[in-house]
């Protein structure tokens, strides 16, 4: 992707700035946010991005430009609070009126997660699946507000006409953060991993690097109706990733386990390989990565 006017809403989180820097090397970004954060606002400045403070909650979009070629929505409202309707307006309202804004883009990226998925255990759920409530034990609202603003941007797909991909991100990481990445500060604080009792707990955790490489290709294959795709790596656990960053760190894992954990969550991947090829990057090497980019 080269030449053309991106707009990425979340551009300083911690998946969404990645991909906002790897884009503003050869692409007009423009990135909204209410720039909480100030060094990544800043980093993002330094690469070119155009930064204009929006709040999602409340925002019309009357503030940004119209003419973007791609929109991609990393944005995600999720307070510990509880507070439904903030985070249905911010993660699912918004997410309406930004398309109906732009609705001249030749594709919209919408990243969704799979918690989105109705708790199943082992079974590796594909996207169609049953949905449900998995992510209650960690934030109240995430699961239903992701269910929410996907079928927003089903909606506003058809309406206006966007192609359109729903992307159902896994376990997300690098050097710079992630859950594994938050189970190493973890570990070396001393402090016990909550896992479930079900366990193995599988996940499918997918390297950042990957991701930045994938959204142009997710980008590609918008359709209208929407795309919906699973976006996630080869399967790992916690109790693996826990005892390879305990490895290569000195530490061993202390593993808080209960009913109370979010559960396993592991993808069939094959709509992904179809639509866009595999993960490349093996979760070995990419958590050896992590853990080697943190000592330095
Ligand atoms: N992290 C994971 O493990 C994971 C797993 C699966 C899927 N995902 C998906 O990946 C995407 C990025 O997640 P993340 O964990 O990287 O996010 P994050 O680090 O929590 O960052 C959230 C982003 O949303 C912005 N934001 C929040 N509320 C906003 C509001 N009211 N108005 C404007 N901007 C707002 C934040 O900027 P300000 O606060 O400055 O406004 C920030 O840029 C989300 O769609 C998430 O559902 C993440």
């Amino acid at each position: 992707m080269d030449g053309k006017k991106i707009l990425l809403t979340g551009p300083t989180s911690t998946v969404g700035l990645p991909v906002a820097l790897d884009l503003a090397a050869r692409n007009e970004v423009w990135g909204i946010a209410r720039f909480g954060n100030a060094a990544a606002k800043a980093r993002l400045e330094a690469a070119g991005v155009h930064c204009v403070t929006v709040d999602l909650e409340t925002s019309d979009f009357a503030e940004i430009p119209d003419d973007f070629d791609y929109v991609v929505n990393f944005a995600i409202a999720r307070g510990g609070d509880a507070d439904w309707d903030r985070d249905l307006a911010a993660n699912g309202e918004s997410v309406g009126l930004l398309m109906a804004r732009c609705q001249g883009a030749k594709a919209f990226l919408h990243c969704s997660s799979t918690a989105v998925y109705q708790p199943a255990g082992a079974h590796l759920v594909a996207e169609t699946d049953a949905l449900g409530d998995n992510h209650r034990v960690m934030f109240a609202t995430y699961s239903i507000a992701k269910i929410a603003s996907e079928v927003v941007a089903r909606t506003a797909a058809r309406q206006f006409g966007i192609p359109t991909t729903i992307a159902r991100l896994n376990v997300p990481y690098g050097d710079t953060g992630g859950w594994p990445w938050f189970h190493m500060k973890m570990m070396e604080a001393g402090i016990p991993i909550p896992i479930h009792a079900d366990g193995p707990n599988l996940f499918n955790p997918i390297h950042f690097d990957d991701i930045v490489r994938t959204v142009p290709k997710l980008l590609e294959v918008a359709t209208v109706p929407a795309t919906i795709v699973n976006w996630a790596g080869a399967q790992s656990s916690i109790e693996e990733w826990c005892g390879l960053i305990g490895e290569l760190i000195g530490v061993e894992p202390q593993l808080d386990v209960s009913d109370h954990a979010l559960g396993s969550v592991t993808t069939d991947n094959t709509r992904m390989h179809e639509l866009i090829g595999p993960a490349e990057i093996d979760w070995r090497t990419g958590i050896t990565r992590m853990v080697e980019a943190d000592r330095n």
